[in-house]
């Protein structure tokens, strides 16, 4: 499984604004990232997971895609934040994850949580600009199971560096310009598929 962590830093949980996405707090960026994790020409990525880091006041979560679960996802930004919207109005107990639907949970969990656990399972590769550039396949396949760490519009805050310091095993760049998070997506999608 190949996974993407998007840290958003302005997108509130208790509204998403489906007539302004880009407008409100940019959940269009994270609607992009959604689309370019899973979706292929004519299909789903059953290999690929997401987790949205939720981290906007007042209400912060976390939303998992799986996409070994997802029964259905359209290209269409409106609809991919009309099941996050859904997913996002299930009531969360503690830090439980809550299943909001076919391949979609909720849950309180934060940054520092989540990585710790896709730690264990393999390693935890920071995505930044000014990393060292990812240029080889040797250099490719042994984060080929990783978890990526993107950041939404904004750059990563201090907490956030420090929740993924304690965890990131890599971390590179892509390419020298500063890409938005669903092409850094779909890059890393391309490199891992080549392998
Ligand atoms: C639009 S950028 C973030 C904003 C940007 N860092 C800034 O100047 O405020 C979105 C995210 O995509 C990833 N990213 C962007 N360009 C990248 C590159 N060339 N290589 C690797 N990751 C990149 C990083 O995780 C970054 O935080």
């Amino acid at each position: 499984v190949r996974r993407f962590v998007v840290i958003g830093h302005t997108q509130r949980t208790d509204e998403i604004p489906l007539n302004d996405p880009a407008g409100a707090g940019r959940w269009d960026v994270l609607a992009r990232s959604v689309a370019a994790a899973f979706l292929l020409s004519n299909g789903i990525r059953k290999d690929a997971e997401v987790d949205l880091v939720l981290q906007a006041p007042p209400r912060p979560r976390t939303l998992r895609l799986e996409g070994a679960k997802l029964r259905s996802l359209n290209p269409d930004e409106r609809a991919i934040l009309g099941l996050l919207s859904k997913a996002l109005s299930v009531e969360t107990v503690g830090d439980h994850w809550a299943q909001a639907s076919a391949g979609i949970a909720v849950s309180r969990r934060d940054l520092s949580r989540i990585l710790a656990e896709h730690a264990r399972e393999g390693p935890v590769v920071l995505l930044h600009e000014e990393a060292p550039l990812l240029e080889s396949k040797d250099a490719a396949r042994p984060i080929a199971g990783g978890t990526f760490v993107l950041s939404d519009h904004q750059e990563f805050t201090p907490g956030d560096r420090e929740a993924i310091q304690a965890h990131e095993s890599h971390r590179f760049s892509l390419g020298p310009m500063s890409l938005h998070a669903s092409n850094c997506i779909a890059i890393v999608n391309n490199w891992l598929d080549r392998l």
